[in-house]
Formats: structure tokens, sequence, C-alpha cells
């Protein structure tokens, strides 16, 4: 088993997979497919409420890396203990709206735990207009920061943000957060529903420290060599 440092992880281990995917099977067997190649994988709701955290511990005793999306928000004491008893899954990253009061929250619930908690700070699919349709005053960009801001003074060791705003979050923050950053595409994928695409190469450049990339190897006709040439560019990019 390859060791692991969240804060200095291999060109390999900075790809995320998400299982994106309807069944349990379906998963096993392209965790099975992609082999020790991929290192970390990423559940969310689709597979964690049909007994997804099963998988979660099979990983785990494969000595993987597991990120558990499952952007927690509610009250300070149900977020706290939500955390809690997701501590037995030895997750490495664990999501969290960036609302000041559920990351605090959160940061308690962890305790003296591994646990690395990521404030999500606007979802990448809203605009301007859709925030404001839901009652927000500000526009999406000044609020990212705002929120990774709070973030960052809540506790969260991470951010999860678009490639495009990664420079900007590193900028206000520093070097310490840990940046993981979705809507990556490899320049001979589709772009699927993602708006703002970022080559794996540009994400690195701009500071992203983990890549989540899904359709571009999920749905590849080699999964496997598409997972090994988006860790390649990492690598390149990284030298
Ligand atoms: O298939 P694709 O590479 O677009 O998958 C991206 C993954 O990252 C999905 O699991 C999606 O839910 C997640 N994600 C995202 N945009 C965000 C946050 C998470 O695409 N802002």
């Amino acid at each position: 088993m390859t060791d692991f440092d969240v804060y200095n992880p291999t060109p390999a281990q900075r790809l995320i997979v998400p299982l994106d995917v309807p069944s349990l099977d379906e998963a096993r067997s392209i965790i099975e497919t992609l082999d020790d190649d991929v290192h970390f994988y990423k559940l969310g709701f689709q597979l964690l409420y049909q007994g997804g955290f099963d998988l979660v511990s099979e990983l785990k005793a494969a000595g993987k890396q597991v990120f558990i999306d499952l952007k927690l928000l509610d009250i300070d004491n149900t977020v706290k203990s939500g955390v809690e008893s997701l501590l037995k899954y030895e997750a490495t990253f664990l999501t969290v709206h960036a609302y000041p009061h559920a990351m605090r929250a959160a940061f308690e619930g962890r305790g003296k735990s591994d646990l690395k908690l990521l404030g999500v700070t606007v979802m990448t699919n809203l605009d301007d207009a859709m925030l404001k349709e839901a009652g927000y005053g500000e526009r999406a960009g000044p609020l990212v920061l705002k929120r990774s801001l709070q973030a960052k003074q809540a506790g969260m060791d991470g951010i999860v943000c678009s490639a495009a705003e990664a420079s900007a979050i590193r900028e206000t923050l520093g070097p310490d957060i840990i940046l993981v950053t979705p809507g990556i595409r490899p320049l001979s994928s589709n772009a699927d529903d993602q708006k703002r695409i970022m080559t794996p190469r540009m994400a690195i450049e701009n500071g992203s420290h983990y890549l989540v990339v899904g359709r571009p190897i999920l749905k590849a006709e080699n999964k496997r060599q598409a997972a090994r040439e988006i860790i390649s560019e990492i690598e390149q990019a990284l030298n």
C-alpha cells in the first residue's frame, strides 16, 4: 500500500473518481477495473443512500482514500453529531455547506480525528440570477471569496471550488488550504453538463490539489487508460 499524506499527495493520489453510478455492483466493478491506478473515490447521495457505507468500509480495507460528499447543513447540534457518526468510516474528506455556524459545528464534531473538512462555498451550477432568486444579495464571485474566508476561519481544511476560482481563493487564503476541484475535462473529452471546465493541467497550474474527474473516466471505453492519461497530465503539470 502506498503511503498517503493529504498535504503531499502523489500525482496519482490527486485524482478523485466520483462513483456516480446507480448501483453498488456497478461501483464495485469500476473499482475493480481501475484497480491500483486509482487511489481516491468520492461517494455521494446516490450510493450512500443505498448502502454505500459498506463500500466505504471495503475501500478503506483495500487501502483507498474516500471522500464522503454529503454536503452537510442543518442546526448545529445535528451537524456536529452527524459528523461524529461519520468518523468511524475513516474518510479523508467530508463536505459541509459553507455556512459559518454549520462549519463550526462540523469542526467541533470532527474533534481530534484525521478527517479533513471541505467547505462548499457556492455550488458551481448557480449563477448570479439563481442566487438572486434564492434570496441572496451578493453575486457568485464575491460570495465564493467571502465564504472561503469564513471556511478558513471556521477551521475547514479545504474548499471545493471550480478550477477557475482556485487561484483567487489561494491568493485570499494562502497556501495551507486544500483545494478540491470538479469540472475537469481532458482536451480529448466532452464537456457534458459542466459549464466552466478546465483541463487537468490548467487546474493544477491554478493551484488545485485534488481533481474530481467523473465522466471522462466512467464513460471511457478504456477506463483504466483514461485514468492513467489524466494522472500523467497531472504529473507533467507538477514538474
Ligand atoms: O462527471 P464529472 O467529472 O462532471 O463529475 C464531477 C463530480 O463532481 C460529480 O460527482 C459532481 O456531483 C461533483 N461536483 C461538481 N461540481 C461541484 C461540486 C461537485 O461537478 N461544484
